[in-house]
């Protein structure tokens, strides 16, 4: 498969070796300084374009692929205030593009254990439930977008949750999330129930950038002749 990249940091690089691994080949790679080759013949060619830029700038890159008609695959974090205007672009467009928080098969499978359990959690009141995330220092959002997807799925399940907060819960609806940034962590979700008797403690931890980098590959492949707004729940039938 054709693959461009956008973004040529810590993930993309990561991305290029595992593409190169599975026998794909990468026709474009994009970053701040060479942005005109969006409009280039190699940059047309590819059939899905991998974006792991920064929060202010995944959503213009988004629209240059559309205008190329290049099918996009993104993994970039805190920009999804602007969701329902790029699903609006690409359902209208008929462009293709595929979002994840979490490219992460494990995390994934983490994601859908953390909706089961909190469906059974709903029902024992007396436990209360925070999160911890913990990442590298050089992560630009908090809490993270893992951290949000999960917090939505607590919330969706947990009838006395009603909304996460960054920091300390304000009032008994609230679901705590505290962003902990130290050292190179690649990622650590933690979520505690807790009652006056004990803690049930649910945990992932990524022991690298691989897992993610391989999830987008992998999505890629996925996403190359498709069209519409995709997932992993699209990708993943548990
Ligand atoms: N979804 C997932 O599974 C997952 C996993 C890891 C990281 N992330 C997210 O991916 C993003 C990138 O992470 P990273 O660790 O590679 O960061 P990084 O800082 O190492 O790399 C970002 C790269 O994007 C480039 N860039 C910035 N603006 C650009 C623009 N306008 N056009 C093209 N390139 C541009 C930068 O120069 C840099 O090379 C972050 O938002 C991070 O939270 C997501």
């Amino acid at each position: 498969m054709r693959i461009a990249l956008i973004g040529y940091g810590k993930m993309g690089k990561t991305i290029e070796c595992i593409a190169l691994e599975r026998g794909h080949t990468i026709v474009s790679v994009i970053d701040v300084d060479n942005r005109d080759d969006f409009d280039s013949e190699a940059f047309r060619s590819a059939e899905v374009a991998i974006e792991f830029t920064t929060p202010e700038t995944a959503v213009d890159n988004y629209y240059k692929c559309f205008a190329s008609g290049v099918a996009v695959v993104s993994g970039t974090t805190g920009w999804l205030s602007r969701l329902d205007e790029v699903k609006k672009a690409c359902t209208e467009g008929e462009h293709t593009f595929f979002y994840a928080s979490n490219f992460s098969i494990g995390v994934n499978i983490f994601f859908a254990l953390n909706k089961y359990l909190a469906k059974i959690m709903n029902k024992f009141p007396s436990y209360d439930v925070s999160m911890t995330e913990t990442h590298h220092i050089h992560k630009l959002d908090a809490p993270s977008g893992t951290a949000i997807t999960l917090a939505d799925g607590i919330i969706e399940e947990i009838d006395h949750k009603n909304r996460w907060v960054l920091g300390k819960a304000e009032q008994p609806g609230d679901l705590s999330i505290e962003a902990i940034r130290e050292g190179e962590v690649s990622g650590i979700h933690k979520i505690v129930y807790e009652s006056d008797v004990d803690y049930i403690r649910f945990e992932h931890e990524a022991k690298s950038r691989a897992g993610f980098a391989l999830g987008a590959v992998i999505a890629a492949e996925f996403t190359a002749g498709k069209k519409g707004f995709l997932g992993m729940d699209e990708m993943l039938t548990f």
